[in-house]
């Protein structure tokens, strides 16, 4: 039992409607796929785009994104390193409920530490695929999106990635999309690896 587990008597209940079952449904399987990157590399604007394209061919898709997970389901945590953690453990979870449900799940979080995306990896096994959306901290910071580098500098944001919190780059993403360039070329790299990876014949 890990540190999380604090309940017993608590018994697996097997689905008769399987995994693989809605995956033949679907006519593609579920995977996980994780974009990770500094705040304002791309990341939800890449799995907005690449799951818009997606489901108008008709594949079954859902986007976890940071801020939204922190808006519920994760509002109890700040962004010290232990709480980054336990946020990336909890998507990590809930996104394999989804994989299960057969869904192509696409999550944007800048999940900066390399051990919480291996615990990740290790949670879903081969339905994990590191997608690590590139671009230089120098290019993020001029987009400063949401205004929040100017803030960080300023020193109103506390552990602010990049600035006074450490991104830690993927070792052996699965796929590095260069997020400076075009939208339209990453889109369509992210898309063919998605689509390669969630063929039903490579069961
Ligand atoms: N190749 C690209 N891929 C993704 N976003 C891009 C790209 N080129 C420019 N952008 C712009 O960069 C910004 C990225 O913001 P956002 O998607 O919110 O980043 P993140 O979710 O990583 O914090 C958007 O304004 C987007 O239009
Ligand atoms: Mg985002």
């Amino acid at each position: 039992m890990s540190d999380h587990e604090k309940s017993s008597n608590v018994v697996w209940h097997n689905a008769t409607v399987t995994r693989e079952r809605r995956e033949t449904m679907n006519e593609h399987r579920g995977g996980l796929f994780w974009f990770t990157g500094l705040s304002g590399a791309g990341k939800s604007t890449l799995a907005h785009s690449v799951e818009e394209s997606l489901h108008q061919q008709g594949y079954r898709t859902f986007v976890l994104d940071g801020d939204n997970v922190r808006h519920g389901l994760c509002a109890d945590l700040s962004f010290s390193d232990d709480d980054r953690k336990e946020n990336i453990r909890r998507v990590g979870h809930m996104s394999m409920l989804y994989v299960e449900a057969g869904i192509i799940v696409l999550t944007a979080f800048i999940s900066p530490f390399r051990a919480d995306r291996d615990n990740v990896r290790k949670i879903a096994g081969s339905d994990f695929h590191e997608i690590y959306c590139k671009a230089s901290l120098e290019t993020c910071e001029d987009r400063d999106v949401k205004g929040l580098y100017k803030r960080a500098r300023a020193g109103e944001i506390p552990d602010f990635t990049g600035i006074s919190s450490p991104y830690e780059e993927p070792e052996y993403a699965d796929l590095t999309v260069d997020t400076e360039s075009h939208l339209g070329d990453c889109r369509q790299e992210v898309f063919d690896y998605i689509t390669k990876s969630t063929r039903n014949s490579d069961h």
